[in-house]
């Protein structure tokens, strides 16, 4: 019922953990199952330098997160935020039809992460003006 590809990022997942200086960081609850997931990012020249994350929830949110990680990584913020939720799900060679929320989780967290991001730079922005 899972792919190849979701048993692979389930079994080694890339990029977990956390990043202690992280530039941006999202948490988001999956409101299906109560799930949580974080995501820091460092950012250097608006380009995602380094990700991680930390997943409290089931293989195929793992496998997602994973995937989402890898996925983001090297990009500039703004060819991130376009990562869906659909094209993790759709990298993985798909989900099962029960499983299609657990994708929600890592996208969403990538764009909490960038969000919290823009809105840490505007604050020293605004500081140093
Ligand atoms: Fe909660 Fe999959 S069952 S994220």
């Amino acid at each position: 019922m899972y792919s190849d590809k979701v048993m692979e990022h389930f079994k080694n997942p890339k990029n977990t953990g956390e990043i202690p200086d992280a530039d941006g960081v999202g948490t988001v609850g999956n409101p299906v199952c109560g799930d949580l997931m974080t995501m820091y990012i460092k950012v250097k020249d608006k380009r995602i330098t380094d990700i991680k994350f930390k997943t409290f929830g089931c293989g195929a949110a793992i496998a997602t997160s994973s995937m989402t990680t890898d996925m983001a990584k090297g990009k500039t913020l703004e060819e991130a935020l376009k990562i869906t939720r659909a094209d993790v799900a759709t990298s993985l060679g798909g989900l099962p039809p029960v499983k299609m929320h657990c994708s929600n989780l890592a996208a969403d967290a990538l764009h909490a992460a960038i969000k919290d991001y823009n809105k840490k730079q505007e604050a020293s922005n605004e500081v140093k003006k």
